[in-house]
């Protein structure tokens, strides 16, 4: 049976392939590459036990809190103890928006009919991030910290957020690119600039390689369904991916407040934090990805670079002299 297309049909064709393709690319490479929370980590080796003291979990200069005075003048053991702290925090919350995660792409799952490739690998997906909470948790419970993690108006907005994975998936995987584009472009940071405590480093180097599919996967998604857009969706997503993003990255920015009530941060210095050119550049350039993506989809309107502007996520802070 031979069916005439005319060009616009073959070149749609062609895009579909090339987009199965990848998808079950991303599928395989789950099966091929992936880890176990426990099996792929020595938790119990001595090498990895957590000591509070332990000089690796100082923050560095190139963090908002470590590059200040206050920070830098307290005792040795008193620096450690907060670098770990923000550590465990940092998984707390990670757990959290795994589990947002999780259940929206389990959402989004539901609804995709027979033979989508979508449906393997968002299942994929889904196991890996139950993985990561998996050893995210166990460092929190090894640590000896008992974090909250996002504070309660974050968690309430985080069931909105698993809504739209059924009901306009496209503002879905935003959200995800921009929780988990910034924690990517942290890890690979630390990873490169600095020699961290090997538990940890085991941690980080477990998550950047997974999340590479999760963010190929989002990244792939948005630019083949945003353009099948109407005028009113892609309106809404102009408009959300500036504040979702604004939103995550004031998270960044502002030390957790029981960073500053358990170890007495002064006012001053967590205005200095909130204020450094510094920390906003490293805030702007963790979504650059995420931006770009956002300019070539056609998502960046005149309107909409103003709320970009305003939440510091457009151009770099002014570099200090
Ligand atoms: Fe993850
Ligand atoms: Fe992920």
């Amino acid at each position: 049976m031979s069916i005439i297309l005319d060009e616009e049909q073959q070149l749609d064709a062609a895009a579909d392939d090339t987009y199965r393709a990848l998808i079950e690319r991303l599928s395989r490479q789950s099966v091929d590459k992936h880890f176990d929370a426990y099996a792929d980590i020595a938790w119990d080796d001595p090498e990895m036990r957590i000591d509070p003291a332990d000089p690796r979990w100082e923050l560095f200069e190139d963090d908002p809190v470590g590059r200040t005075d206050w920070y830098r003048n307290l005792p040795q053991e008193r620096r450690a103890e907060i670098g770990l702290q923000r550590i465990v925090t940092a998984m707390k919350i990670g757990v959290q928006f795994e589990s947002v995660l999780k259940r929206g792409l389990l959402e989004f799952a539901a609804d995709l009919p027979n033979n989508a490739p979508e449906f393997r690998y968002t299942y994929h997906e889904v196991i890996e991030e139950a993985q990561h909470s998996l050893m995210f948790q166990e460092f929190v419970n090894r640590s000896g910290f008992d974090p909250p993690g996002m504070p309660w108006d974050m968690r309430l907005g985080s069931r909105f957020v698993v809504q739209f994975a059924r009901w306009f998936p496209p503002l879905f995987f935003l959200f995800v690119l921009g929780g988990e584009d910034p924690i990517d472009y942290t890890q690979r940071r630390q990873l490169k600039d600095h020699d961290s405590h090997p538990l940890l480093e085991r941690i980080m180097r477990i998550h950047v390689t997974e999340e590479a599919r999760h963010l190929s996967f989002a990244r792939h998604y948005l630019r083949r369904e945003v353009p099948r857009l109407g005028r009113v969706r892609r309106f809404v997503l102009s408009i959300a991916a500036p504040l979702l993003l604004g939103e995550m990255a004031a998270q960044m920015l502002h030390p957790s407040p029981e960073l500053v009530t358990r170890y007495g941060m002064p006012r001053e210095t967590l205005q200095q934090v909130a204020a450094s050119d510094d920390a906003r550049r490293f805030v702007s350039d963790s979504v650059g990805k995420v931006r770009r993506l956002c300019v070539d989809l056609g998502l960046v309107t005149r309107l909409s670079k103003r709320i970009w502007v305003r939440a510091g996520l457009w151009e770099h802070a002014p570099a200090r002299a």
